[in-house]
């Protein structure tokens, strides 16, 4: 298991609080991700350890500095062959739009 933390007391240039930062940690978490699927990794996002008592006990239990916030953890580990599980995904379709607004242009 894997905790991402981030300083809140240091921004990237002209960001309105953390916004900038949390989305590059997005785009390396991206980056993480696709290379663990290319090694055959399961990679699970897990964002409930992140916040309130949660990220207290964890950041307790493994002596995480105060001034830092978790930003999520990322269950790593090879996937159980033939497992199934729920997947939920929209059609592309239902939240692109072609030009303008309200245009239906990705199937
Ligand atoms: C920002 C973010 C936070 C997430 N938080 C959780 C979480 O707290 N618990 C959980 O079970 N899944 C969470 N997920 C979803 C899992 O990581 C999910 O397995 C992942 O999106 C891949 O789904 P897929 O394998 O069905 O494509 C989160 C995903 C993202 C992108």
């Amino acid at each position: 298991m894997l905790f991402m933390t981030y300083d809140p007391s240091r921004r990237a240039p002209a960001s309105e609080g953390d916004f900038l930062g949390i989305i590059s940690l997005g785009c390396a978490t991206e980056n993480m991700w696709l290379m663990a699927e290319a090694l055959g990794i399961g990679f699970h996002v897990v964002s409930s350890l992140a916040s309130g008592s949660a990220e207290k006990e964890v950041k307790h239990i493994l002596g995480i500095p105060d001034s830092l916030r978790i930003v999520y953890a990322i269950r790593l580990g090879y996937p159980v062959s033939g497992s199934e599980y729920l997947r939920v995904r929209r059609e592309v379709g239902d939240f692109t739009h072609y030009n303008r607004f309200g245009n239906k242009g990705l199937a």
